[in-house]
């Protein structure tokens, strides 16, 4: 399958199928869950799969280091080095106290002005990506330690930013219980599921006399018919996330 006119694959087996459409260009996807969940992995094996298409993906991640990172890429398949030579990749660690002191600094010199440009803190300036990976919002948020509403003020600023470039963008999220199965409004920084137009779920499943399995939803993607189902998926060796569109959950399960 390619890509709809106007919209973006993952080419990741079966979440494609519970996608409909595809994700609308420029769209700012969360992808949560809790710990272990496979949310570095989605985004790994998505910057994969988009890079052997030709597309130009920025990964960010503030969380593992670089030399991590590219090894983890590796074991999924990931031909860096090439993407990398051709122009389609870059992959950076960034150090979220650094953002979180920036924008201390620009807010106070812009006084009440709230118009701040994220630009010079974030995207690479020799780098001009179509779709950008950020591993996490979260990391970025604890950086902002008490200050939830500088937070919000730059996740604003963020999602602007990357709406303005027409850039796609996945940003990964880790809650301490999915925040969409019962527990509202619980976490720090949930204005950012407002302000997104997608959210991609990965659950922890946990059954009582079972293993657990993993399962994956797409809960809202704003301009696509989505199939709205939690299925099964997996984390294959060489290849990342697999969901099954027909293997519904089945229960009694919790979702952790
Ligand atoms: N190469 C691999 N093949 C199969 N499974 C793996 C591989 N590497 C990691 N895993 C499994 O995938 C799980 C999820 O990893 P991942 O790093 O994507 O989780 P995460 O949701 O990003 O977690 P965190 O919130 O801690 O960052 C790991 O706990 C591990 O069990
Ligand atoms: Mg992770």
């Amino acid at each position: 399958m390619g890509d709809n006119p106007g919209f973006l694959s993952t080419y990741l087996p079966g979440v494609d199928e519970l996608l409909g459409d595809g994700i609308p260009l420029g769209s700012s996807v969360l992808i949560e869950g809790g710990p272990g969940s496979g949310k570095t992995i989605f985004c790994i094996s998505l910057a994969k799969t988009l890079c052997e298409r030709g597309k130009k993906v920025l990964y960010m991640s503030f969380e593992e280091p670089e030399v991590r990172l590219r090894s983890h890429f590796r074991s999924f398949g990931a031909r860096i080095e090439e993407y990398e030579r051709n122009g389609l990749f870059y992959v950076k660690r960034f150090n979220a106290l650094d953002i979180a002191r920036s924008v201390e600094a620009l807010l106070s010199e812009a006084k009440r002005e709230l118009l701040v440009d994220v630009q010079p803190v974030l995207i690479p300036p020799d780098f001009d990506p179509e779709i950008v990976l950020i591993d996490s919002l979260s990391s970025i948020s604890s950086a902002f330690s008490g200050e939830e509403s500088r937070f919000r003020v730059y996740m604003e600023q963020l999602f602007r930013y990357l709406e303005s470039h027409k850039m796609t963008s996945f940003l990964i999220r880790e809650v301490a219980n999915p925040t969409h199965v019962g527990n509202m409004f619980v976490e720090p920084g949930e204005a950012v599921s407002f302000l997104s137009d997608g959210i991609i779920v990965l659950y922890n499943v946990f059954f009582q006399d079972n293993p657990r399995k993993r399962a994956i939803e797409v809960l809202k993607m704003r301009g696509s018919q989505i199939d709205r189902k939690i299925v099964e998926c997996e984390i294959r060796k060489g290849i990342g996330i697999v969901a099954y569109p027909n293997k519904i959950l089945k229960g009694p399960y919790t979702l952790t």
